[in-house]
């Protein structure tokens, strides 16, 4: 799985409700952190804080009695952190390698940004030897926050790359649905936003002749290794990963609903290869967002509410356009009893959204489907079909 004197010291965790205070984890999560078993010994991140007992078990086991040389923070989230203080209680020589970022933040966490004590600042590019193993850091910054690092094992070919190429899950939890889905909820839920920043750093790596990638969450990924590069290419440059229709819609008293699904048996019908269908209201709102990401078509359907929109939808916008939703088709209904203005507030909503085609007519509900809107969402089953 791994190269030999690396090995695997994280935790999985089946007692979090909501990771990073928001998404539902089904699968729980897990906490990596690795060691590097050479002449010098490197540990590469601690786990959340719950954990930190069975993780500096799992690492006493592994050292066979020796003391770790160096404890190696790439990323200062609280997940990964949270065990700094208590590894150096048990190892008080260690150094810790650091960014800047991270020992600013270390203080601001946690107390002390250590430089009372032995510590040394991992620069771009800067070189690691741990006797067989040498180690570049490359800084990451966004991804997930500014302080971010990754490390490049030279000699293992191997990636350490912070929160990159996680997932959401615990690694001994089966995951039905194989890598990409829980991974693409996690990549636009936290760094959908980054996509410039996650391009930046993907530069950096082009060159290196990877094998394994070690991530903080997630299983580590040593084969088919382009299948994953070339999702996180896709991702962050904002593109098209599938073909097909996302119908996103509210409704109150089903009519906007009976809308929705009108126009999934429409497009099914023309042929369309994907059509997914979300209630707002109902599904896990993070899955819409990877959906609403993931296909190039996207339809957003709601109801007038306080001559606005109706609020699920104007949460849904906000996950959207804070995460720089950009590049799509787009497609709006609308519904509303006297005075339909919920296209005008969607329209309003995404004013700052970059590339985004707007199918024109939007389509009109003025309470119920009738023959004029039935008319309206044919028209945007071909234009969608275009
Ligand atoms: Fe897994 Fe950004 O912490």
């Amino acid at each position: 799985m791994m190269a030999k004197d690396i090995a695997y010291i994280g935790v999985n965790d089946h007692e979090i409700d909501l990771f990073e205070g928001q998404y539902v984890v089904p699968l729980g999560m897990a906490y990596n952190s690795y060691v590097i078993l050479d002449r010098k010994i490197a540990v590469i991140d601690t786990v959340d804080a719950r954990f930190g007992e069975e993780w500096l078990k799992n690492l006493t086991d592994q050292l066979a009695g020796r003391k770790p040389d160096y404890l190696i923070v790439q990323h200062m989230e609280p997940d990964h952190s949270a065990n700094i203080f208590r590894f150096l209680d048990a190892y008080p020589d260690v150094t810790v390698v650091a960014s800047a970022k991270a020992f600013q933040m270390m203080k601001n966490f946690y107390g002390s940004d250590l430089s009372d004590r032995s510590r040394v600042i991992a620069a771009e590019k800067s070189v690691l030897n741990l006797g067989t193993h040498t180690l570049t850091f490359f800084s990451a910054p966004m991804v997930h926050w500014p302080e971010v690092i990754f490390t490049w094992d030279e000699t293992a070919h191997t990636l350490f790359s912070a929160d990159a190429f996680g997932k959401f899950g615990a690694l001994d939890a089966e995951d039905p649905e194989g890598w990409a889905c829980e991974a693409r909820r996690y990549y636009f839920g936290i760094v959908g936003k980054y996509g410039p920043q996650v391009q930046a750093v993907m530069k950096k790596l082009t060159d290196l002749p990877i094998e394994t990638i070690c991530p903080l969450h997630g299983p580590v990924l040593n084969e088919d290794l382009g299948y994953y590069l070339n999702l996180y290419r896709i991702w962050s440059t904002y593109g098209v990963e599938s073909e097909g229709v996302v119908i996103n819609y509210t409704s109150v008293y089903g009519h906007t609903k009976a809308a929705a699904e009108k126009l999934a048996e429409l497009l099914k019908a023309r042929g369309c290869p994907k059509v997914v269908l979300n209630d707002l209201a109902r599904c896990d709102m993070p899955e819409a967002v990877e959906d609403t990401f993931r296909y190039g078509k996207v339809v957003l359907a709601t109801t007038t509410y306080n001559a606005d929109i109706f609020p699920f939808m104007r949460t849904f916008i906000d996950h959207l356009t804070e995460r720089n939703w950009q590049k799509k088709t787009v497609g709006l209904i609308e519904n509303g009893t006297w005075a339909p203005m919920a296209v005008k507030g969607m329209k309003s909503m995404l004013e700052g959204c970059k590339e985004l085609n707007f199918l024109e007519p939007a389509v009109r509900i003025t309470s119920a489907l009738n023959a004029e809107s039935e008319a309206q969402l044919t028209a945007l089953a071909d234009a969608l079909m275009a």
